[in-house]
């Protein structure tokens, strides 16, 4: 019996005789399930299992977690952060395939999302980044009340325990010196440092400095335009991978008021009418109520299906209907929830038509306003004698740091693929920024958003805001532009971080499961380098890699690049741009499909989180993200869910969702007057958060 079995068989043993929390195993699902929950959360990736948490230390509050895929069984390849990216579990992953990438190589491309119990937190590389303080306020100046950093720092705060266990000779060397006052030590994600680090971050560090690019003690800290050792979601004390799962599922699931299922796929939200008279606080206009989700057992034969409670028979007869009493919580990710929305009848009204889906709420923005970190891995090829790094992990080497690891936690195992990097600001990357940045406010927008609804009028006029967003953000010394990453054995890779591209995704079926896979009802267009912008500061990045390998630190490590990184091609932009468009693929940070924007700017989510156009509705994952920082994610996401989750307590005391919130009415619109003005808190300066 493998430990998931075990785990399963134990949970499930548990509670049959204490009532208790459950992990009900699919075969039970129908028997063990109630009749209906407080809450029912979809999806059990990074944002759904911190909601879940939150909303049951209320015992009186049910909640179920409907979760597509397995638990893992923490095998070495997910938990030892040594081994991240060196093996995948085909079962953990949707499959999900891009549209062909008609501004690169009209290829496809391979998008790994997370299709396990903690989502993206069981795949991810560990990086632990928040991004600019000026990033967030962008979030504020866009239209969204209460969410700046300053908002976000509460929450960023609250959901880690961070721990900063580096020795004094690393602490020095690698400039590693955290400001304790942005960091929180109560919180239940565990993030700290690996316990060894390989001798070409120093090299890095140095390079960058000689660049004129700064050092930072803090990457996390509000400025965020510099070079950084950042920290990992790992365990400080046992040096393993610290994933959503571990962090606020596996200590709860005791709470009799929280039950989870796995293997449920939900395939749509049903809804049904609110009037006037159900709940006297509602304005005249009828709110669409959801009575609860529609969900297919993967693997369980239909003749085991009893439908629950209030729902006569239903032509998908394998599909059952679980009720809520108060909520529905979207937290399926950026990729799954805008499809959902969309089969459940919430969407651009053609799309719902195209899909023979009756109309809840016609919704545009839904799908669209898709952000993604587009990526291109150049190779440097360090060849200094008796460099050490992760390519010597094989063989003796191997056995040994494996040794070290299981015995004492120690060693190159604890470092994760990618620690060491750099973000740098449009400044630092091109002496031509303030040509390349009036060139984005003289193009036309609509000519860079896709057809159909995209080109929508709300969703167009959310892009005119955001690009003056970005034009501002882009102009500041402490936002990033670029990433770069650094691994031990001659990787640069590059990263784009204020995209000006916008792609969609849009449900190709009215049923998620047509030919038994979600992957085949999904188009997933992220339009990579659709406004050239993007690939522009690729082949800026690739430039500044060619000069960094060229530092006396970084030429210590002897680097010896082939084509088309060598210098025989690194100043010529048509064959950068070429290598770019062939190699360019996803850094795993879709966001922005379901963005928290003003209704008239295309949003689909108000600063509550709600739906726009439904009474109890909510998205929570990182489709809800306007503009995406210049970080990897995570953090934001982890933040975003422990604030969704106040929020949901607050409204629920308050006996329900403000319709002014998610009514059709939409909140004032902060640009009614014009242009948005850049905000007081964009403007040029040291950022130091508060
Ligand atoms: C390979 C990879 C590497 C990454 N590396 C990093 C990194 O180093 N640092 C960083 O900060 N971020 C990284 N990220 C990004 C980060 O992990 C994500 O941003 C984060 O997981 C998003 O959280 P979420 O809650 O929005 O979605 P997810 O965590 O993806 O959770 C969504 C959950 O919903 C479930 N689900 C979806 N549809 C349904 C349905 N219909 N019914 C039931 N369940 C459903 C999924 O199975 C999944 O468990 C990486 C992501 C990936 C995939
Ligand atoms: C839970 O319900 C009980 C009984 O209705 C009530 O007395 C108590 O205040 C509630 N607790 C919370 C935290 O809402
Ligand atoms: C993805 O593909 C793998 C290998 O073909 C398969 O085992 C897995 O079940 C697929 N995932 C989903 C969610 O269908
Ligand atoms: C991609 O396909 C489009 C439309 O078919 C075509 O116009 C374009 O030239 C192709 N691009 C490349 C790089 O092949
Ligand atoms: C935080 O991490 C430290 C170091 O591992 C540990 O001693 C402490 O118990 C942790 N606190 C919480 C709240 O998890
Ligand atoms: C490491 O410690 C954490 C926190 O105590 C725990 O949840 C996790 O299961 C441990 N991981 C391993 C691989 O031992
Ligand atoms: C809900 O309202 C719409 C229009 O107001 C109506 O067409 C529809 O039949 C109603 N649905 C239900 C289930 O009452
Ligand atoms: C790196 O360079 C060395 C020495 O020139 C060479 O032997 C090796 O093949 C190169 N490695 C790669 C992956 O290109
Ligand atoms: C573990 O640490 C101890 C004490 O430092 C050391 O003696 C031992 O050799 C280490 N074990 C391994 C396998 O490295
Ligand atoms: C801006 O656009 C003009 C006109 O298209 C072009 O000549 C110029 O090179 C562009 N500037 C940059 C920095 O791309
Ligand atoms: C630059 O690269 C392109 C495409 O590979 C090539 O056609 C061109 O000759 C190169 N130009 C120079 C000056 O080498």
């Amino acid at each position: 019996m493998d430990l998931t079995t075990l785990l399963v068989a134990a949970l499930f043993s548990a509670c049959l005789q204490a009532v208790s929390g459950l992990l009900v195993p699919a075969n039970k699902f129908t028997d063990l399930a109630l009749p209906s929950y407080d809450y029912i959360i979809v999806g059990g990736g990074v944002s759904g299992l911190v909601v879940a948490n939150r909303l049951t230390e209320n015992r009186n509050v049910t909640v179920l977690i409907l979760e597509a895929g397995d638990l893992d069984s923490a095998p070495d390849l997910i938990t030892v952060p040594g081994l991240v990216g060196h093996g995948f579990i085909p079962s953990q992953n949707w499959n999900i395939t891009t549209a062909p990438q008609e501004s690169l190589d009209n290829r496809t491309r391979d998008y790994g999302q997370g299709h396990v119990v903690g989502g993206g937190s069981i795949l991810n590389g560990l990086v632990m980044t928040r991004g600019a303080k000026y990033d967030y306020d962008a979030w504020l100046t866009l239209g969204n009340p209460g969410w700046s950093w300053h908002g976000m720092l509460r929450y960023f705060k609250k959901s880690e325990n961070f721990t900063a266990c580096v020795t004094s000779e690393d602490s020095q060397n690698l400039h590693i010196r955290p400001h304790m006052k942005v960091h929180g030590n109560k919180g239940l994600l565990q993030v700290g440092y690996p316990r060894f680090f390989y001798s070409s971050s120093r090299n890095f560090l140095e390079g960058i400095s000689e660049l004129g690019i700064p050092v930072l003690p803090d990457i996390n800290a509000g400025i965020s335009a510099g070079a950084s050792v950042a920290p990992a979601t790992i365990n400080e004390r046992n040096q393993s991978r610290a994933d959503s799962r571990r962090a606020y599922l596996d200590s709860v699931l005791s709470r009799p008021n929280l039950h989870m299922a796995t293997r449920q796929t939900v395939t749509r939200v049903l809804f049904g009418n609110e009037t006037k008279d159900d709940n006297p606080i509602l304005p005249t206009e009828a709110l669409k109520r959801t009575y609860g989700v529609e969900v297919s057992e993967i693997g369980v034969s239909s003749e085991n299906i009893r439908l629950t409670r209030q729902f006569t028979t239903y032509a998908d007869a394998p599909r059952k209907r679980v009720a809520c009493n108060k909520e529905v919580i979207l937290a399926a990710g950026a990729v799954i929830s805008p499809a959902l929305l969309q089969v459940s009848g919430i969407g651009p009204a053609s799309i719902l038509k195209e899909l023979g889906v009756p109309v809840q709420v016609d919704l545009p923005g839904v799908g669209q306003n898709l952000q993604d970190h587009a990526m291109v891995g150049a190779f440097y090829n360090y060849t200094q004698p008796g460099l050490f790094t992760a390519n010597d992990l094989t063989g003796s080497i191997l056995e040994e740091v494996e040794g070290q690891y299981f015995a004492n936690r120690t060693g190159p195992l604890t470092h994760p693929l990618i620690s060491t990097l750099a973000f740098t600001s449009l400044r630092h990357l091109a002496t031509d920024w303030k040509s390349l940045l009036s060139n984005i406010s003289n193009s036309q927008p609509e000519s860079h958003l896709p057809r159909g609804p995209g080109q929508h009028p709300t969703v167009l006029k959310g892009y005119i805001h955001q690009q003056r967003v970005l034009t501002s953000l882009l102009s500041h010394s402490t936002v990033g532009a670029l990433e770069v990453m650094a691994d031990s054995i001659g990787t640069l890779t590059a990263a784009v971080q204020h995209p000006l591209s916008r792609g969609f995704v849009r449900a190709l079926s009215a049923d998620l499961l047509a030919n038994g896979a979600v992957s085949q009802n999904i188009l997933l267009d992220p339009r990579y380098c659709s406004h050239p912008f993007d690939c522009d500061v690729l082949v800026r990045g690739l430039k500044l890699n060619n000069q960094l390998v060229k530092t006396k630190a970084m030429q210590q490590l002897v680097p010896r690049p082939s084509s088309p990184w060598d210098d025989s091609t690194s100043q010529n932009d048509t064959a950068l741009l070429e290598a770019i468009r062939s190699k360019l693929q996803t850094e795993f940070h879709p966001a922005g499909s379901t963005s928290m924007l003003p209704l008239e700017l295309g949003g689909v989510v108000s600063p509550r989180l709600a739906v726009y156009g439904t009474s109890n509705l909510r998205v929570v994952d990182a489709g809800i993200i306007p503009l995406l920082p210049a970080a990897h994610i995570q953090a934001a996401v982890y933040a975003i869910a422990e604030k969704a989750a106040d929020i949901i307590k607050q409204d629920s005391t308050m006996g329900g969702l403000d319709p002014n919130d998610g009514g059709i009415t939409p909140p004032p619109n902060p640009f009614v007057n014009g242009p948005p003005g850049l905000g007081p808190g964009i403007v040029e300066g040291p950022g130091h958060p508060h």
